[in-house]
Formats: C-alpha cells, structure tokens, sequence
C-alpha cells in the first residue's frame, strides 16, 4: 500500500568522507526494511558505490561484470549498445534497480552506482540534475522510504539529490574539525532553496557517529571539545541533533561485508534508527 503523501525520502550527506554516511545509510536501508516494514529504495549516488557494496556484498561483481544498468544509465536516460545490440536502447525503470531482499508486496531496492560514475556524467554534458527526481516520481511513488548516500564532495549530485528529496541527514564524527563542512552544507542548501522556492527540504537531523575506538573513556576530552562544536554549529542553523549517538562497533565494517558474525554495539544502532524514522514520520 503506497503512503497517502509518497515516500518520504531522505538524503544523507556530509561534505566530509569517512563520517559514516555509507554505513549509515545501508543500515538504515535494511531497518527500515526488516525491522519497520516498510518498502524501501537506496539509491548510491557516490562513485565510490560503498553502499551498492554494503547492500549486495559479492553479487556486486556480477553487476560490474554483466554491465548491469545503473545510476549511470538513470542519469543517462539509455542502455548504451552492447554485444546483442548496436544501438542504445531505453531504460525500463525497473531494470535499473536491483533487489537485495523482498517478502510479499515489500522489497529492499537499490539503484547501485559504479567507479566510473562520475567521469562518464561529469566529463559529459552538465547532466540535468532533476533527471533523479522525475525518474523516481514516475516510477517509485509506491515506496515508503527511499534513502540516497551521497558522495562527500559537492556536485551536481548533490544537488540531484536535494531535487529528490524534502530531507537531510547529516552524520557526523565528533573529532577535531568535526563541522568543517556544516557551514558549506548550510550555503548549500540556501542557495538551493533559492532557486527551488517550491521546494521543501529540511534537515531532520544531526546523528553523532563514534566511528572512531573511544579507549573506552568515552572519547575524553577531545570528544567533549568536538560534541560542544557540533552542538553549538548545528543550533547556528537551527539542525537538531538525534538524541541517540551511533556507538563504535567493530561489527560494522564486518556488517558492510556481508559478515554478521559479530555485532558488539551494532546492536544498538536501533536506538538511533528508532529515532530517526520517527523524526521523518516513518
Ligand atoms: N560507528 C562506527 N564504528 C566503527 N566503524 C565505523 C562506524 N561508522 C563507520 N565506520 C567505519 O568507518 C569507515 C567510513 O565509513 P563510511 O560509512 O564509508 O563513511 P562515508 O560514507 O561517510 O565516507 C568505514 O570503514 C566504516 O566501516
Ligand atoms: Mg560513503
């Protein structure tokens, strides 16, 4: 059954890598789906394509090697010629997304994005950066939640995924030059709300991600100078911050793997998605 307002869809960014928007948004991609019920898409907008990796695991290189379509081919609007055909061809939506797990009417999609994603856009005629935005109004409007990791640097995939979505999450590591990208993100989405004025978009929130090992004193005080820069910098913007810290958890790069053979405190990743999802109405 499709919600009444469409999916709600959140993008997650922080124009600062190795945060956790990958994990993040993978684990929340698959709470969502299992733990909520809801009918989820992911979509990798980040040529690193670490979330297609962290939802797919080895049938990742069966993508790569079939030259499966792929955010590429959504921007595009074509599969290029192949072995058995040498013209493009169209694009059927549905060919572009992947299932990583579905039970009745449900499913965990992903759109999965690949290395040369930003040489084969970027290099090329500036792309539309609405082209995301009305491929998923046409064809996902089913989706409860549709969650997009978006690659640190910005681009016009950034602003691809603003024109997508009505929210932002930004996570974030409480270290030294915690913020440094807050201001930017901030400027960022002013001058998109300025060109867009019809468009909503927000940011539901601020999580505080301990990807680094605490030595178990709970970061120190290095920690503490971080958590007053992060909480004093997010209030400048008015951006709450989830009540719920992301623990460090060894268990998730194993998760990102494949690997839930040890979870340790990515157990309670749940707290924090508990949260979230209720912040956006899911
Ligand atoms: N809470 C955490 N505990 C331990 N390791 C983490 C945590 N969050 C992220 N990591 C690790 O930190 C690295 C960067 O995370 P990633 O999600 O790829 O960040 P980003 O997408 O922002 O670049 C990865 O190796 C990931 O496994
Ligand atoms: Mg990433």
């Amino acid at each position: 059954m499709a919600r009444p307002g469409g999916p709600v869809a959140v993008c997650v960014i922080n124009l600062k890598g190795g945060v956790g928007k990958s994990t993040i948004s993978a684990l929340l991609a698959r709470q969502g789906y299992r733990d909520r019920n809801l009918d989820v898409l992911a979509i990798d907008i980040d040529p690193q394509a670490n979330l297609s990796q962290g939802l797919m695991h080895d049938e990742y290189n069966n993508f790569l090697t079939q030259k499966r379509p792929s955010i590429v081919e959504v921007f595009n609007g074509y599969i290029p010629p192949t072995s058995r055909s040498s013209t493009p061809t169209a694009l059927a939506p549905v060919s572009a997304v992947e299932t990583v797990a579905q039970v009745g009417g449900r499913s965990l999609q992903l759109i999965p994005s690949r290395f040369d994603f930003s040489d084969n856009l970027l290099g090329a005629v500036r792309p539309d950066p609405r082209t995301l935005a009305r491929f998923l109004s046409a064809t996902f409007q089913h989706k409860d939640f549709i969650i997009i990791d978006c690659a640190p640097t910005e681009s016009i995939l950034t602003t691809a995924a603003y024109h997508a979505s009505g929210n932002v999450l930004v996570p974030v590591k409480p270290e030294y030059f915690a913020t440094i990208g807050f201001p930017l993100l901030q400027q960022s989405l002013n001058n998109f709300r300025n060109q867009n004025r019809g468009h909503h978009i927000s940011v539901c929130g601020v999580v505080i991600n301990n990807a680094f090992y605490d030595g178990g004193n709970n970061g120190g005080p290095e920690k503490a100078r971080a958590l007053t820069e992060i909480r004093t910098e997010a209030l400048k913007n008015r951006w709450p911050i989830y009540e719920n810290e992301i623990l460090h958890s060894r268990g998730f790069p194993k998760i990102m793997r494949g690997d839930n053979s040890y979870q340790g405190n990515a157990q309670y990743f749940r707290t924090f998605a508990n949260e979230f999802f209720t912040s956006v109405g899911l």
